[in-house]
């Protein structure tokens, strides 16, 4: 079995690159759930905590929480948490697969761009299967490279982003997880699930050929970072992301398949 490896690590190129994203950007699919009084929701694998922060505003007399096991991650979220002002937010250490809070906690977990890196992604379900209260709600989001569209395309181009999929799933991740979330929801015990997918359309080939082909460098593909550069510098080119979201409730009869 692959060892468990975050596959963009946690470098400045990284941390910009999901700071970019928001609520409204990347997490509509669980807006219609933020409603009501009081929500606890906690954030799975938050990052830089962006999103996190969209959460806090959505449910101003409610309580976010946001987890990651990068610890830069939660210090740069923390920061950006506080010169907003956002006082319903926080922010701790701590692995998707041991989280430090009670059985039935939160009314509602939310979770972007953290299955396609787990290794046991049906584990780090029953953690949160487990931390939410009866009648909460799941929002899980991830991409599946199956979806991806490239161009212009090129044999070398599908090469080299083959194997950066290949790369994360040599570091215990897979980035194919997006068609799969709402039978893992269902394994973990999450009852009316809900499947639905989008396109993000990279704002420019050079945002999205970096973080790539910096990740491609750093594990010693040089050939494949150097064709993802080129790519990236087309006028005409583009990526689009398939993002894949899943949702699911916690009822009196859900049932945890126990792992
Ligand atoms: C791709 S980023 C997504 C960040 C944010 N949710 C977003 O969508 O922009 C994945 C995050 O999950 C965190 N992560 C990866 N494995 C983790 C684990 N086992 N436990 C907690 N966090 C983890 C990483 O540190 C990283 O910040």
């Amino acid at each position: 079995m692959a060892e468990e490896i975050y596959t963009p690590g946690h470098t400045p190129n990284a941390t910009a690159f999901m700071a970019k994203r928001t609520l409204e950007s990347h997490g509509q699919f669980f807006v219609p759930w933020l409603e009501g009084a009081g929500l606890e929701v906690l954030d799975l694998g938050c990052g830089p905590g962006t999103i996190s922060m969209g959460l806090a505003e959505a449910v101003p007399e409610g309580r976010v929480t946001g987890i990651d096991f990068g610890e830069c991650q939660i210090a740069a979220a923390r920061e950006k948490a506080r010169d907003a002002g956002l006082t319903n937010l926080e922010f701790e250490v701590a692995s998707c697969y041991e989280l430090p809070f009670a059985d039935g906690s939160y009314d509602r977990v939310f979770c972007h761009a953290l299955m396609e890196h787990l290794e046991r992604p049906h584990e780090a379900l029953a953690e949160a299967f487990r931390v939410l209260r009866s009648g909460g709600v799941i929002g899980i989001c991830s991409p599946d490279a199956d979806g991806w569209l490239l161009a212009p395309p090129s044999a070398a181009l599908t090469d080299a982003v083959e194997a950066y999929a290949d790369l994360q799933a040599s570091n215990g991740g897979d980035l194919r997880i997006g068609k799969r979330l709402g039978v893992l929801l269902e394994d973990a015990g999450f009852v009316r699930v809900h499947v639905s997918a989008r396109y993000e359309c990279y704002p420019s080939l050079e945002f999205i050929g970096n973080y790539l082909a910096l990740q491609l460098e750093q594990n010693g593909m040089a050939r494949h970072a150097k064709t993802v550069r080129d790519w990236s510098g087309s006028s005409h080119g583009m990526f689009a992301q398939a993002w894949v979201a899943a949702t699911g409730e916690k009822t009196d009869h859900s049932a945890a398949v126990l792992t």
